[in-house]
Formats: structure tokens, sequence, C-alpha cells
């Protein structure tokens, strides 16, 4: 459980970590080559609960700092740790690892989880399209077989793991892969870039066209980097907009992946500036605000993944804000939970929401819905009235490092209890 209470700042910088969701389909990659290195790496839960799978496999995994090494000379399949896969739901990357090395994978499916259903269908669509053959039973998913190797085109709708696990199962496949409708977030292209460094040819067009040509062999080795996080970027704005402390500059913030959410923070007359060298200055601006309205995207859209943070944001404004969540049919459901401090919104629809009036927010004892959702209560905390307790505290390790060490830094009054 976290306790917070009001700020008291002791460093005027912050330094992002690498992006969560860009290292998972990383490490997944890195697993079709005996040995591999990827820097940049975030120490959080979601990737502890992946190396813990990955070392059921027989890999051998080195994680000092944030470098990782793995040698997967000993990979093997039967050992592998089917409990810990339905926890994450990156476990699906394995599916074309698995089925390339040993040509055969049966893993139980990732469940739902408070943000919606999550479905895997067209992934499963996809593999047979890529002609192995799907045994796949109750909860199970089972693949055997080996893909075909003439040209084939798949349409991903804009799914971000769906795309980035079509790229990962056709990469080093004979035959000319097309992926239409291709997510083009900023991790698919880390990945994309990854796979070019070991000698993939692939490329991205402006219509979200991606195209696999098949060139060599896997080498033996790999070497990449993880991004920092837009989205950790995009919290600590909101944190910064909403202090009562003049500024802190966030270092590595990944200015140009974050334009629709830093346009809209300037409609909400947030006050940032674009520093040299990839920094960012946010001034605090809680005086200010102004009600907006947000809708959420596909890249370069505003992310659904700053939603949560972003609608703490909206009741410190004047006027009625109203969010517009088009991802995920669950991901307006945490707003429930923090009524109990007192804000006032209306849930119109699973998908749209209206945020009232500034309105002074009280301390509370609030549970973590999901990652954002659990971030947001912090900001929340740090703004109520009183010492706030958030419970369920491992949703949001899953997904920032070292959270509560950063904001100790900037605001002295945060602790792990
Ligand atoms: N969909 C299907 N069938 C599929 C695949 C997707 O119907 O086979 C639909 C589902 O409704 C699904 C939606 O498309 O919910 C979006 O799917 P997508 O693949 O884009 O998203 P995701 O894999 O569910 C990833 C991130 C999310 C992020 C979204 C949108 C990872 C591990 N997860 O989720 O991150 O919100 O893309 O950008 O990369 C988070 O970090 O908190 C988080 C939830």
């Amino acid at each position: 459980m976290l306790t917070l209470h009001w700020p008291q700042q002791l460093s005027w910088d912050v330094s992002i970590s690498g992006s969560k969701n860009a290292a998972l389909p990383l490490i997944a990659s890195s697993l079709y080559f005996k040995e591999s290195v990827l820097e940049n790496v975030p120490r959080i839960g979601d990737v502890f609960t992946f190396l813990k799978i990955i070392e059921s496999l027989g890999v051998k995994v080195n994680f000092s700092g944030n470098t990782l090494t793995m040698d997967t000379e000993n990979m093997s399949i039967d050992t592998l740790d089917l409990c810990l896969i339905k926890k994450i739901r990156v476990g699906i990357f394995l599916i074309p690892i698995l089925l390339e090395r040993f040509g055969k994978v049966e893993i139980p499916f990732p469940g739902g989880c408070n943000i919606g259903k999550r479905p895997i269908d067209e992934h499963i669509h996809w593999f047979e399209k890529m002609g192995y053959t799907n045994e796949s039973y109750d909860d199970i998913v089972k693949f055997t077989g080996k893909y075909s190797e003439e040209s084939i085109s798949l349409s991903a709708g804009f799914a971000v793991t769906a795309t980035e696990n079509m790229i990962i199962a056709n990469v080093f496949r004979p035959g000319k892969t097309t992926i239409e409708l291709a997510a083009i977030e900023p991790h698919v292209l880390n990945l994309i870039h990854f796979f070019q460094q070991t000698g993939a040819n692939i490329t991205v067009e402006y219509n979200h066209v991606i195209t696999i040509i098949w060139v060599q062999e896997k080498p033996m080795k790999s070497h990449g980097s993880v991004i920092h996080d837009y989205i950790e970027s995009g919290t600590f704005v909101i944190f910064w907009a909403l202090a009562s402390n003049p500024y802190i500059d966030i270092h590595h913030a990944r200015i140009e992946d974050l334009r629709a959410f830093l346009f809209k923070c300037s409609e909400a007359w947030v006050r940032w500036e674009d520093l040299w060298d990839d920094t960012l200055r946010v001034h605090n601006s809680r005086e200010t605000l102004k009600s907006i309205a947000i809708q959420t995207n596909i890249f370069p859209g505003f992310p659904t993944d700053l939603q949560s943070p972003f609608a703490i944001l909206l009741t410190q404004a004047e006027g009625i804000s109203r969010i517009h969540e088009v991802l995920f049919e669950g991901r307006l459901n945490w707003l429930v939970e923090i009524e109990k401090m007192k804000w006032h919104v209306a849930i119109m629809n699973p998908h749209e929401a209206l945020v009232f009036w500034k309105t002074p927010l009280r301390w509370s004892t609030v549970s973590s819905w999901d990652l954002r959702a659990g971030v947001a209560m912090i900001i929340a905390g740090m703004i109520s009235d009183g010492d706030t307790f958030i419970t369920n505290v491992e949703y949001i390790e899953r997904g920032y490092e070292d959270i509560i060490g950063k904001l100790g830094k900037l605001w002295a009054s945060i602790k792990t209890i």
C-alpha cells in the first residue's frame, strides 16, 4: 500500500525510463538468437514476470542495471511455466518464437482484464493464414507445423500487439509479408528498428503498410535498445501541471511521440516548453486550467494509456470536460473507485464520461484498478486534502520503474507501507 500527502520538492529533474510496451516484444524477439543484449530495459514487474517465464524455458538470463543479456543455447519447451503465462498478456509473443524453434506451441489463452475483454482472435487467424495447424481447445492455444513460404497479406486493424506479433512471426519467414492497417506506435517502430539492425528488410509506409521481404537466415546474435517511455513522460507532465512548485525538467521525454497529448495540454492551458535535447519543461499550471474534450486514438492520436491520468488533470479545470475512450470498453470503470475522493464525474456509457468543474479532491483509501488508473490515483492523492492510501500497488509497479523513488525526489511525502 502507498501513503501520500502534501508535496515537498527535493529535485527539479526526472529522467524517463525504458518503455514497458517496447521492452516486452523486444525481449521475446531476442529469443530468436543464440545470444542477445538489450539496453535500457526497465526494471518493472511485467519485465520480471516475463523473464521468469523465459528462464523456465531454460534461457540463461542476466539482468544487471538496465542491461539484459540472454543465452538461448539450452532453450527447451518442456519446462515452460504455464501458470505464469496466464498472468501476462504478452505471453502471446512466445507463440511465433516457439513455433519457429520447436515446431509446436501449447499455452493458455491470455485472459481479459480490467480494461476490457482484449481478445486475440486475430492473432489466431493470422497464424492459421501463415500455414500453421490450429489445434487449440478449451482455453489452450495450440499450433503445430511449419509456416508456408508463400507471400501473404494480413490486415492488423491498427492493433498494436497484433501488429508486433505478425512482425515477429514473419521477419525470418521466406516469402513477402504485407501487413496492412498496421499499428505504428513508437514501440512498433522500435521493434522494426531492432530487426533492421539484425539485417531484416522491413519498411513502413505513411499509409500504415508494413512490408517484410525475406533476405537472410537469422544471425546468431542481436543487440538492441528499448526506447524511453512516452507514456511515463506524459504522466510526469500531468504530475507537474498539478504540482504546487514552479517547474520540472523531464529528460528523454520523447516529445515527438507526445504531439497529440501536448496539443491537448496546451488547449487545457498547461504550460510547457520544448527545451533542446528531448527535454520538456513543465510549469505548474493548476490555477489556470480550462476544461476540454479528449478522444483517445491510435498513434499519433491521444494515447489511451494517458487517458486516466489526464482525467485527474481535468478535475482541476474550470468548466465541463468530456472524455471519449474509443479503444477499450472497460477503461472508464476506475472512475467509480475514485468517486470516493468526491470528484464530480458522470459516466455516460462504457466509452464516455463528463468531468465537472474544478473540484477539491478528498483524501481516501483507493485501490489501483489497473496500471494506468493506479498512477492516476497517485496523482489524485498528491492533490487531495490529506493523506491518501492506495492499495494494489503491484499494478503500478508492473509498468513504472522506481515510481516511488522518482516521486519521492520530487515530492518527499510518498512511501510504501
Ligand atoms: N483486438 C481484437 N482481436 C485481436 C487483437 C485486438 O479484437 O486479436 C481488439 C481488442 O478489442 C483489443 C484492441 O483490438 O482490445 C486493441 O488491441 P491492441 O493489440 O492494439 O492492444 P493490446 O495488445 O490490447 C496494447 C498495449 C496497451 C495499450 C494498447 C493501445 C501492450 C502489452 N499493451 O494493448 O497497453 O493500451 O496497445 O495502445 O503493448 C498499458 O500499457 O497499460 C496497456 C494496456
